[in-house]
């Protein structure tokens, strides 16, 4: 890489990751003098046992819990305004978001909104937030999203059927628990979803136009370990090595995504996950992946052709533009594997739905950053190969 000039930015103070480290938590929060927490989770990871686990080390440390778990998938501004009413009025003093992206995000714009006046519609976009949210801690319950590590949160807003990114450096958490021990429940599909997830971070991460050496780092070792471990996990659900790596992986890529961006594949997946369609985001990613890297790979041929080789493709003998053309050969068969083949038209999505889509997806900041220079045009042909 030539000598590039980079700023790194801010992470959470302290993330903690070890199996069994969900135990830590309430001396944590002991530790900071915070003793009224909000869980903020959904019925799913209720029932799943994993609260249980994490409200035994709450009592312990003799912090108060009260349990908000309605979020739902793709969380709207509706049950923020709720969250928000109950840490109010149960006085609050942190908010501990424990699930998927969805409720970690959740968390966090409760967080935001206990303190900043008017509605979470109004600090869409980046760095509107003006007062400091209250203390939120993140423990995330998929290898996936990373929302425990970044700046953004990502809430549905019901009424515009549209969803929004809100993103400030008061949004990172004040600290972040990653246990592998806490993802070790969740199904096949869930975990082939979320994995897929992670790695488009890694990868639209380690390709776009904002990487920097450090961000490169990351990047590069979380394609390593979401390829190396993802269909063990997908397979065997119980395996520890392969939700402990998973989860390394998955993390490393938030780490590196957080300080650059993302690209194209995450600027579709806004609009396609929320409208009439409300694809899942791992599922949307992994839908598009193959598709966006098709159209990208002219943008960066040396960095596609490490992606091949770090998921394990061979490329002697190759020409660069061949060797490139394997990081897609990976996706596809690491797609098939662990069972994702669904197409957009699965969705509902049609030709003529596509120029609204790729219309909400080009305001996105991830266009800026993508690997090749992007037009509505372009987003439109990427989406239609994929329907
Ligand atoms: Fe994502």
């Amino acid at each position: 890489m030539a000598q590039k000039t980079f700023t790194l930015l801010e992470q959470p103070a302290r993330i903690i990751f070890g199996i069994g480290a969900a135990d830590i938590l309430g001396d944590e929060l002991r530790h900071r003098k915070l003793n009224k927490a909000l869980i903020v989770t959904d019925e799913g990871v209720r029932k799943s046992g994993v609260i249980g686990v994490i409200e035994k080390s709450l009592e312990k440390a003799g912090v108060a819990v009260e349990i908000f778990d309605e979020v739902r998938p793709n969380s709207g501004v509706q049950i923020v305004e709720k969250g928000t009413r109950i840490a109010k009025e149960e006085s609050r003093d942190v908010v501990v978001g424990i699930g998927g992206g969805s409720s970690m995000d959740t968390a966090k714009a409760i967080g935001a909104m206990v303190t900043n006046e008017g509605s979470i519609q109004d600090y869409e976009g980046l760095h509107k937030l003006k007062k400091q949210p209250l203390p939120i801690v993140l423990l995330p319950t998929t290898a996936g999203t990373s929302s425990e590590v970044t700046l953004w949160a990502v809430i549905t807003d019901e009424e515009q059927k549209r969803k929004m990114g809100i993103g400030s450096s008061m949004l990172i958490p004040t600290f972040a628990i990653d246990d592998p021990l806490l993802t070790i429940s969740q199904p096949p599909n869930v975990t082939a979803a979320a994995g897929m997830d992670a790695l488009t971070h890694a990868i639209e991460s380690y390709v776009n136009t904002a990487a920097q050496p450090i961000s490169e780092c990351f990047a590069l070792e979380a394609i390593k370990l979401i390829g190396k471990y993802l269909r063990l996990a997908v397979a065997k659900g119980g395996n520890v090595e392969a939700r402990y790596n998973m989860l390394l992986g998955t993390l490393m890529a938030g780490l590196a995504f957080h300080q650059t961006r993302l690209g194209n594949c995450h600027a579709l997946a806004m609009p396609l996950g929320g409208g009439k369609w409300q694809i899942p985001h791992g599922l949307v990613n992994a839908i598009l992946l193959p598709h966006v890297m098709e159209f990208n790979l002219i943008g960066n041929l040396d960095k596609f052709t490490l992606v091949a080789e770090t998921m394990g493709q061979k490329t002697d003998g190759l020409s660069l533009r061949k060797a490139a053309e394997q990081a897609i050969v990976a996706i596809k068969e690491l797609n098939e594997d662990v069972g994702i083949c669904q197409r957009l038209g699965d969705f509902g999505v049609e030709g003529k739905d596509l120029p609204e889509i790729a219309g909400e997806a080009i305001k996105s900041g991830n266009i800026a950053v993508n690997p090749r220079q992007t037009n509505i045009d372009d987003l439109i042909s990427i989406a239609k190969k994929a329907l």
